[in-house]
């Protein structure tokens, strides 16, 4: 099967060039793909890739090609895709089934004709590819999956749970040199470029009301303080509300912090986490933004009930007025800020989540066999082996133990 469903064919040379400009930049994906080309381990091997298609994105749907796979790819949201990199995989012979603006339905039919290929491996971000799969019974070909992000590995986790998975699944998103990178890092930078990118608001002096302080949640805040802001973190888990406490933020329900925020951003993976009775009580002029995987943490149905009128201000900015007058703005529709408003994390750190990602495929290809329909986490030596080649790439030298050390260290009679 060849094909592609893009926006715009004839994107494809801007598209090229942003492909190669980001693979500069990706110095361990790179090294695993010139490993790959030599020594082809996804020979025969079909990969559908649920993925937000972005210049990372080729970069990583490259190497799997070089190691020997057939490939499709589709968008992991409606509004995240990139058509000069759509156009420019679909140009170079990738099943490229992906472009910006996607309606629901067009989403799933992009997902349905990428599924076509009967692939061997899925890699999701998010999960619908997984769902979708086991809801049309369609499994029998798969050896494994991958999973990108922290909702999809939720789902699968709970699938899990209820027996209810039917292949081996790798949680990807919860390797190290993902999650504590990517998460934070690339969540927190390019949250803030997409806000920044779709209003232009200075943050300095503003109240940032962070919804979730894990990775992503941290990474927000740190980048919001950063830049002056006063921010506020919403936690339900006791653990990360104490954290953020003593990580100089204040720490209150949404209820309180909904009288207080200039700029709501969620990241929490849950469902309605800004809803009507908040939306009530929000100053004049407040911004709310999302930036965890689905649209469903600010509840865009309270908003349209409590609005009087709704209108587009530009591209990724929808006001609502209230009956009272306020006005209150919502940024991409509810859906992940970075990638609607700006261009999702850097390649640097994409670099490393990438790299497990490839490894991670060809761990599944090799293991398959003794694997069970569980949610497994990344291989240590795996998350090592990026660590150790993301250091190297960075002329970065670690310390060695000693002898002594080393002994000091696996002893147990040694005190004061
Ligand atoms: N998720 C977040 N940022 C991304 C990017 N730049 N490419 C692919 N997936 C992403």
């Amino acid at each position: 099967m060849k094909g592609y469903i893009v926006k715009d064919i004839d994107l494809a040379e801007g598209g090229d060039k942003i492909i190669e400009w980001a693979g500069g930049r990706m110095p361990v994906l790179s090294h695993i793909r010139e490993r790959y080309e030599r020594e082809k381990p996804l020979e025969d091997i079909k990969l559908v890739a649920c993925l937000h298609v972005t210049v990372e994105t080729a970069n990583l749907v490259l190497t799997l090609r070089a190691g020997g796979a057939e490939v499709a790819l589709t968008a992991a949201n409606p509004l995240s895709t990139q058509d000069d990199v759509a156009a420019a995989l679909a140009s170079a012979g990738i099943n490229t089934y992906a472009f910006r603006d996607e309606t629901e339905d067009e989403y799933y039919n992009c997902l349905t004709e990428a599924l076509k290929i009967n692939p061997h491996v899925l890699l999701d971000d998010g999960g619908d590819t997984i769902t979708t799969v086991h809801a049309a019974q369609k499994t029998e070909t798969i050896m494994g999956a991958c999973e990108e992000t922290t909702t999809g590995v939720i789902r699968h986790h709970a699938r899990a749970r209820d027996n209810k998975l039917a292949f081996p699944v790798i949680a990807v998103n919860d390797a190290e040199t993902k999650m504590m990178f990517d998460n934070r890092y690339g969540t927190g930078q390019s949250t803030i470029h997409g806000v920044m990118n779709a209003t232009n608001i200075l943050l300095a002096g503003r109240v940032v009301v962070v919804a979730g302080y894990g990775w992503c949640g941290r990474g927000v805040a740190l980048r919001a303080k950063g830049l002056g802001s006063n921010v506020i973190v919403v936690e339900v888990n006791p653990r990360k509300a104490l954290e953020a406490v003593m990580d100089g933020y204040r720490v209150m329900p949404m209820r309180e912090a909904a009288k207080l925020g200039d700029l709501f951003i969620t990241a929490t993976g849950d469902t309605s986490v800004i809803r009507g009775e908040h939306m009530k009580l929000m100053k004049e002029g407040a911004i709310l933004a999302n930036t965890g995987h689905f649209n469903v943490e600010i509840n865009v149905n309270d908003l349209e009930e409590l609005a009087v009128q709704k209108s587009e201000i530009k591209e990724n900015v929808v006001e609502y007025r209230m009956k009272d007058g306020r006005k209150l703005y919502l940024l991409s529709e509810g859906r992940l800020v970075n990638l609607a408003a700006a261009y999702g994390h850097p390649p640097e750190v994409m670099d490393m989540s990438f790299a497990d990602q490839a490894l991670c495929v060809r761990y599944i290809v090799e293991n398959h066999e003794t694997l069970r329909n569980e949610v497994y986490p990344v291989p240590r030596d795996i998350d090592e082996e990026v660590a150790r080649l993301k250091l190297k790439s960075m002329g970065v030298e670690v310390e060695e133990l000693t002898e002594e050390q080393k002994k000091y260290l696996s002893s147990w009679d040694m005190g004061t």
